[in-house]
This record gives structure tokens, sequence and C-alpha cells, in this order.
């Protein structure tokens, strides 16, 4: 059986647990199998290609932690999250936005989807920023390995809700067009429960921002733009009334 219908059977019968002990061990090959024979710049440049970067490199600086937290801040909007509340993440990277929310607030569930198994072995065994590793091994934490496109329509029929949903899938919104459909962000505001909130990246296309904002505005949610504070980044924070 292909590793992905392994994954999409446990999650039918509701098994989080399961799969994320299936995708943690899976991941362990790949680091040991492949990443681990990376050099270090090597690896710094993949995660940096496929996670589009993590507000590292606007001002030439490297790794500027502040920047990357009140970046991931911004992206995960934690002040929302209540207590005990669930949250589902597009897009793990190397677990900023899961640090962000874990470092503000006390949850009991965090599913977090990532297609890229390289992205997620140095993410989870490897990390350029240990304090986001140790996030991502949280006991709430369950990692699954999947396009998002396929794993969302699986958790629907298995009867999964959230509190909390953060979209900060593909490198953005411009290539990754096909995570931003009415068609995907609608099924993503199914998984949300009524009252729910809702963050998505926008990136910095204004013809983009602004199709993605009609698209949210259609769907009923009720929608503010932020932007990063030193950049035109945009980000929605939406509620689902
Ligand atoms: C901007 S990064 C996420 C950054 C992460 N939230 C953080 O703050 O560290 C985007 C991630 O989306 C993942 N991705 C791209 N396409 C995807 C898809 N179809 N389904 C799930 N994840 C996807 C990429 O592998 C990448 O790691």
């Amino acid at each position: 059986m292909h590793l992905w219908d392994r994954i999409r059977s446990l999650l039918l019968r509701g098994l989080v647990d399961d799969v994320d002990r299936l995708v943690r061990g899976y991941c362990w090959e790949v680091y040991c199998g492949v990443v681990s024979r990376w050099g270090w710049f090597e690896r710094l440049r993949f995660v940096e290609e496929v996670t589009g970067g993590v507000g590292d490199r606007d001002r030439g600086l490297d790794w500027d932690f502040g920047r990357i937290v009140v970046c991931g801040c911004v992206v995960a909007w934690p002040e929302v999250v209540r207590r005990f509340g669930r949250v589902f993440e597009v897009g793990t990277g190397v677990g900023r936005t899961c640090y962000c929310v874990l470092s503000c607030r006390e949850v009991s569930l965090y599913v977090t989807v990532d297609v890229c198994a390289e992205v997620l072995a140095i993410a989870l065994y490897d990390n350029p920023i240990p304090y986001f590793q140790c996030a991502l091994w949280s006991p709430v934490v369950k990692v699954v390995l999947g396009d998002a496109r396929d794993v969302v329509p699986v958790l629907l029929r298995a009867g999964f809700r959230f509190d909390h949903i953060i979209h900060d899938g593909g490198v953005n919104p411009e290539k990754s067009w096909y995570l931003y459909t009415p068609d995907f962000l609608e099924k993503l505001v199914s998984l949300l429960r009524r009252g729910g909130t809702m963050s998505v990246f926008g990136g910095r296309s204004p013809r983009v921002v602004d199709r993605v904002y009609k698209t949210l505005r259609e769907l009923g949610l009720e929608v503010e733009t932020v932007s990063f504070p030193d950049a035109p980044v945009r980000v929605f924070h939406c509620w689902k009334r």
C-alpha cells in the first residue's frame, strides 16, 4: 500500500495520532537517506526554494529571528486562538507558524499538512531554528504528509472541524494558485466551525491580493487585510460568522 493510501485510510477513521507516527517515521527515513547527505547551505537553499523564505531576507539580514517571528505571528494570528482550541494548518514548512501559536496559546490539537517530505524531514530532525523544531514535537502537533487538496476533503469526510485555520501553503499565491481557487478555499471554510477564524497568506501582488480577498468575501467571511510590519506583504484575517 502506498504511503498516501495508508495516510488517507487512517485519516478517514480519525486516527490522526497513527498518521503522525507514520509520517514522522517516514520523514526520519527521508532524513537519513536523503537530507543528511546535503550540506548546510544546500539545505538552507532547498528550504528557501520550497517555502519561499520565512521573512528572513527582506533587509539582507540572514536569520533575523525577531523579524521571522513577527512575520510568523501576522500569518499565524495566534491572539484569536482560543484556549484548548483545535488548529489546522496548510504548509508546515519549518514550523515557524506552529511555534508562533504554541508559544502563545494552549491548544488541544494542531494538525499541520505539508506536501514536501524533505522539508518536513529538515523541520523535524535538523531544523535551522531549534525552537521551531521543539514546537513541532509538542504532543498536540500532528503532522500529515500530503497535498492539502487531497487531505482537506478527507478531513471533511472524516468529520474533523477546527476553530482556527492557518493557510500558509505554497511558495506564494501567484505560484501556488491551485491552493487559492474558490473551490479549495470553500473546502477550507467548510473545515472551520461557525465562529471560527482563518488566516490566509496573500503575498505581494496587488492583482492576486484583490482576487483572493474577493473570493474570501464571496465565501461569506468577514475579512480584514493586514500587512507585515515593514513590507507590502498582505495576510487576510477572516471570521466565519
Ligand atoms: C510558506 S511555506 C510554510 C511556512 C510555515 N508555515 C512556517 O511558517 O514555517 C509553504 C509550505 O507549503 C508547502 N506546500 C506547497 N504546496 C502544498 C500543497 N499542495 N499541500 C500542502 N503543502 C504544500 C510547501 O512544501 C512549503 O513547506
